[in-house]
């Protein structure tokens, strides 16, 4: 079993990490409420109590996705353009769809029975403009139990006309999904403007607005992603004086906003989400799908301005909804900034990392009492090779990174939400 209490980027391995060669976890009514040795806690089992044997597997925190998009799945793996022909071409034409509850409620199955089957417990979500994909989303993860973040798009220029909302439109109908949905049972909502290009100053204003009236709300959205993105958020926001101060302006950072991407933040920008305390979703996959660039998480986690980044898999732009490949190439694009990531980080990154970034850490990301009880089971052994590579594993460290390099969704032996299993392999 393994699980982090703390920040292993900031802090010394010993204080922060949690490893159990024989653990067992003791839950109750949907919670963590034991933790430790095999030995120690069998004992204090009450009679009749049969743990479930996980033998050579590993309990993890269930992965935490902090940005992706459901309705995009439809689109996952779509050749050739990089981030505004790919919008044009693929994203805003399969999500015009999704003002039908059917197609909504059927992609929303499917991306989260992919989800579980990842080992990812939590996500946050980007819907479509509609708000029938958020009901239809959210519909789905309340009857799995499944602690989500999500919300509708605000976008009222620069799409297709089907899919623009207008300030006035796109506040009432948030405002009504905000009442609907946020903090029901472990649901909870998003305030989502879907960029800077794709809405007007109102409607940013509008934005703001609804969040500050709604404490305890997200606020999601992209940043510094492509340079034909920056530069076109530049002319569409002279007045501004870099592409974060665009959303600074309208009050849309702060504890609770998470941002995508930040390939291309200046040193002034990560000063300045580190102090407001905003978070960055690190999307690898995305970023070398579209040509993006290589993200530098040593630099965005800098000791002396450590920014809250969290793993995420930005489908349908990113290529897998695996967290470990995910990681896989988080340490490619490290590598290119010629920052090592080490498996004890990356294994924190996609789990209380992400549960840091969405100010969720007290909840969920983590193994012990009173969290909540979603896990992951973890095969070890889950392919020919890998059960060959493991031989000549050395020790937990490379057990680990053998797992992040080689590993994917048939790694996930068993996921639990809430205490219950809603996932098994065999
Ligand atoms: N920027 C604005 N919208 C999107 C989107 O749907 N995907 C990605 N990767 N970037 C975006
Ligand atoms: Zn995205």
């Amino acid at each position: 079993m393994l699980s982090f209490s703390g920040d292993p980027f900031q802090s010394d391995l010993d204080t922060v990490m949690h490893y159990e060669s024989d653990g067992l976890v003791w839950l109750e009514d949907g919670r963590i409420k034991q933790v430790g040795p095999a030995v120690q806690l069998l004992r204090q089992l009450p009679a009749g109590m049969e743990p479930v044997d996980y033998r050579d597997c590993l309990i993890l925190p269930g992965f935490i996705d902090c940005h992706t998009h459901y309705p995009q799945l439809q689109v996952i793996g779509a050749f050739g353009e990089q981030l505004i022909d790919w919008l044009n071409r693929y994203a805003y034409v399969t999500e015009q769809a999704f003002g039908d509850p059917e197609c909504a409620h059927e992609a929303a199955r499917i991306f989260l029975r992919e989800t579980l089957r990842a080992g990812t417990t939590t996500a946050a979500v980007y819907c479509t403009v509609h708000s029938a994909s958020v009901d239809s989303f959210f519909e789905e993860s309340e009857r799995l139990n499944m602690r989500n973040i999500a919300g509708k798009l605000l976008m009222d220029r620069n799409a297709p006309e089907p899919l623009l909302d207008s300030p006035q439109r796109g506040y009432d109908e948030s405002k009504a999904l905000i009442n609907k949905w946020h903090g029901r049972g472990r649901q909870l909502y998003a305030i989502t403007p879907r960029f800077a290009a794709t809405s007007s100053a109102e409607q940013m204003e509008m934005a703001g607005a609804l969040w500050s009236e709604h404490p305890g709300t997200y606020l999601q959205s992209h940043i510094a992603e492509n340079r034909d993105e920056m530069t076109w958020v530049k002319q569409l926001y002279p007045e501004r004086a870099d592409y974060l101060d665009v959303y600074e302006h309208y009050g849309l950072l702060g504890p609770r906003a998470i941002y995508g991407h930040g390939i291309h933040l200046t040193e002034s920008e990560l000063q300045r989400c580190y102090e407001t305390g905003t978070g960055i979703a690190h999307c690898p996959t995305s970023n070398f799908f579209l040509g993006s660039g290589c993200f530098d998480l040593g630099n965005a986690k800098r000791s002396s301005r450590p920014v809250r980044v969290g793993l995420a898999s930005d489908v349908g732009a990113g290529t897998s909804l695996s967290m470990l490949q995910t990681l896989n190439e988080a340490y490619k694009a490290a590598q290119f900034n010629g920052f090592p990531l080490n498996p004890a980080q990356a294994f924190y990154l996609a789990t209380r990392g992400s549960a840091e970034a969405l100010y969720l850490e007290e909840r969920i990301g983590g193994i012990a009492p009173g969290m909540e009880a979603d896990l992951l089971v973890l095969d070890l052994h889950s392919t020919p090779l890998i059960e060959y590579r493991m031989r000549h594993a050395g020790d937990l460290m490379e057990a680990l990174f053998i797992q992040m390099t080689l590993a994917d969704e048939r790694a996930t032996r068993a996921t639990y939400l809430a205490g219950s299993l809603v996932y098994e392999r065999d």
